[in-house]
């Protein structure tokens, strides 16, 4: 289980006990409006994507994180990556980000979506990173160009239509790569590009999986 750290969140794997916080923040039908079309996650949706990150967590070693503020302790929002496993590519890992609405527009996704391409890259040596939403999301699709993902069109997903970004490690290590940490359990850098890291911390936050 691997923490991260960035300037202003900590980021660490979703645990079971996060279920209260993810239905409260899938509650929210502005946050909802571009993934079910406004309608609050069902619980069990809720239950079952949880489920689908934990797997992740085990069998991958990484997956989606909550976001908590390194000043107020508040669980913020989740982010991080996702495999999408009816995703019609091969490359099927998503940077995704859903944070609570008095959060938004402060930089946080951007600055956590870097955390997550960096993790991707280097810790986990994903060869592509994706991400995925509904053409008209111009915040979210904001934050991908932001972070440096590259537009690939429109596609049928999902019996809607998708928009969706790209991002290569090479493409990555150029250029982003000299601002990166070396691998190492523990790690700490002045960079606000460079998260600091920490191995095992999942259970100073959580209870249990
Ligand atoms: C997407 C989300 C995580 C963005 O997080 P954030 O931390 O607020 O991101 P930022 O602070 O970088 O702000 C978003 C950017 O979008 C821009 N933006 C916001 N609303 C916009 C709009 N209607 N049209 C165009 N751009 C818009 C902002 O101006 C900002 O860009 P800028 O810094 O260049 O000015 C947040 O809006 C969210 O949680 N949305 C609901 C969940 C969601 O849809 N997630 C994606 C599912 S695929």
């Amino acid at each position: 289980m691997t923490t991260v750290e960035t300037a202003r969140l900590i980021l660490r794997p979703w645990c079971a006990d996060d279920l209260d916080h993810l239905l409260g923040l899938y509650a929210d039908s502005e946050l909802v409006r571009y993934i079910s079309g406004g309608r609050p996650l069902s619980r069990e949706r809720v239950v079952s994507m949880l489920e689908h990150a934990l797997r992740q967590w085990r069998e991958y070693g990484y997956g989606p994180w909550s976001a908590i503020g390194k000043v107020t302790g508040a669980w913020i929002g989740e982010i991080g990556l996702n495999e999408i496993p009816d995703w019609p590519d091969d490359n099927k890992v998503e940077v995704g980000w859903e944070l609570h609405r008095s959060w938004w527009g402060r930089g946080l996704a951007p600055e956590d979506g870097r955390a997550a391409l960096w993790f991707g890259f280097a810790q986990h040596h994903l060869e592509r990173i994706i991400s995925v939403t509904k053409p008209e999301n111009a915040p979210s699709r904001r934050v991908m160009e932001k972070i440096g993902l590259i537009d690939q069109g429109t596609r049928s997903y999902r019996e809607g239509v998708a928009v969706w970004y790209a991002l290569d490690r090479a493409t990555w290590e150029i250029s982003a790569g000299p601002r990166t940490p070396a691998t190492s359990d523990e790690i700490v850098h002045d960079d606000d590009a460079s998260p600091r890291v920490q191995q095992s911390a999942t259970a100073k936050f959580c209870t249990g999986n």
